[in-house]
């Protein structure tokens, strides 16, 4: 079984059929869902009413990356839930640690966001308290921006820290990957990827998945 990851965001999905949008991409490994406040994006999604509901109806492992103020109070909810997987943004949480240790508690893995103009080394500390790292190779808040490549030398930076201590943390990337950029992010050592317009986007998604996936690995 191969070791990469793809995660469509439903940011793209039509939201008034996200069930028949959910069944559309059952050949991917995850389905990330972006929740957004109006506060720390500049962008309103979607929060634990449709999450919950998501959970329910999909056999996929949610993995909801939470753009919002205040994730220490609220991330916990969206473990409650059933996601598999939180991600916070390090722009956004006081306690890190204590809400990472919280999240492990109760079954569901942790991950730590990191927009563009914010460097990875500050993690690397406490590393070892997340299961996730998640490289934004777009500024977080709308799908269909640009690929930023820029970001690659920290996704390396990440992929190399992670292997000197034998680590088994995962990098997820996400923004502007495409069958054309999945190549640019494996290479680097990404092996979470998600895709939002580029799978929803897609006549077909499913097909749009495995073309990832293909260029990923190839
Ligand atoms: C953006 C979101 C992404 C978004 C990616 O803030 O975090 O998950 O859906 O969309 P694409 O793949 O279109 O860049
Ligand atoms: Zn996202």
């Amino acid at each position: 079984m191969s070791n990469i990851a793809i995660a469509p965001s439903i940011l793209s999905a039509d939201f008034c059929n996200l069930e028949r949008d959910l069944k559309a991409i059952a050949n991917a490994d995850l389905v990330h869902v972006d929740v957004m406040d109006h506060h720390f994006v500049p962008n309103l999604t979607l929060g634990e009413p449709i999450v919950g509901r998501i959970c329910q109806v999909t056999d996929l492992p949610v993995d909801v990356h939470l753009m919002i103020e205040d994730p220490d109070r609220w991330a916990p909810e969206y473990a409650k839930l059933g996601a598999a997987s939180v991600s916070f943004h390090m722009g956004a949480t006081h306690a890190p640690v204590r809400l990472a240790r919280q999240l492990r508690e109760m079954g569901c893995k942790a991950c730590f966001a990191v927009r563009p103009a914010e460097p990875v080394e500050p993690i690397f500390d406490i590393l070892d308290e997340f299961d996730m790292v998640l490289i934004m190779t777009v500024e977080p808040g709308f799908g269909g921006q640009k690929f930023l490549d820029n970001q690659m030398s920290k996704v390396r930076r990440l992929r190399d820290e992670i292997t000197r201590r034998g680590l088994k943390t995962r990098i997820q990337v996400d923004g502007g990957v495409s069958p054309k950029t999945a190549h640019i992010v494996a290479e680097a050592g990404a092996d979470v990827l998600v895709a939002g317009s580029a799978v929803y986007g897609a006549e077909n998604p499913a097909q749009a998945i495995d073309d990832i996936r293909t260029k990923a690995e190839a």
